[in-house]
C-alpha cells in the first residue's frame, strides 16, 4: 500500500546493497508500480513497525524482483524467504512461470542469499539495458 510508502523508502535508504533511483523510487514512481502490480508487493510487518519489503512486477510473461530488504535486526529469521515465497505464490496463481532478478555483483551477502532460496546465476547471458530518463 503506498502508505506504506515513507516506512518503507526508509528502510531502503538504511539497507546496503539496494539501487535506489530519484524517479522510480519517488512516491510517485512506487505509486505507479503498485498500481500494476497490486498482487506482488509486500511488507514484513512485527508488532511494532515495517521490517522488510519486496517489490515484484510482471509484464505477463516474466516477473522481476526489486528492493528485497529485510531490518538488519530482524534477519537470519526466515522474513526475506517468507516475503519472496509470498511473491513467488501470488506468481503462480497468476500464471507467470518465471521470475527473475538483478543484484550488484558486489553485493555477496545478498547473491548468496539468493542462491540459497534457488535464484541461480546465469552464465550464458548479458545483462543490457538502455537509460531513457536520467535518475541520480
Ligand atoms: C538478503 C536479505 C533480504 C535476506 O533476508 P533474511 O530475512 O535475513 O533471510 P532469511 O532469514 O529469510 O534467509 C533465508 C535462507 O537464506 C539463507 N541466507 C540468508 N542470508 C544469507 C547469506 N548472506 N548467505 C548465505 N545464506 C543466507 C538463510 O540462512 C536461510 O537459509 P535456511 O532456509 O536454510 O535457513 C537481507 O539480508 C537483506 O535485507 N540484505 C540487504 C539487502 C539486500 O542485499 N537485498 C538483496 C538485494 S539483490
Amino acid at each position: 500500500m503506498i502508505e506504506d510508502y515513507e516506512a518503507v523508502s526508509g528502510l531502503w535508504h538504511t539497507t546496503a546493497g539496494m539501487g535506489l533511483r530519484s524517479l522510480d523510487d519517488s512516491k510517485e514512481g512506487i505509486r505507479k508500480f503498485l498500481e500494476r502490480n497490486p498482487r506482488t508487493c509486500f511488507v514484513a510487518e512485527s508488532s511494532l513497525a515495517i521490517i522488510g519489503a519486496i517489490l515484484c512486477g510482471n509484464d505477463g510473461r516474466r516477473a522481476y524482483i526489486y528492493h528485497t530488504a529485510v531490518h538488519v535486526e530482524h534477519r537470519n529469521r526466515g522474513v526475506g524467504a517468507a516475503l519472496v515465497a509470498a511473491v513467488e505464490q501470488s506468481l503462480r496463481d497468476m500464471g507467470i512461470n518465471k521470475v527473475a532478478l538483478v543484484a550488484y555483483t558486489t553485493n555477496t551477502a545478498g547473491n548468496a542469499f539468493w542462491e540459497h532460496i534457488g535464484y541461480t546465476l546465469r552464465h550464458d547471458l548479458t545483462y543490457r539495458n538502455k537509460t531513457l530518463m536520467e535518475q541520480f
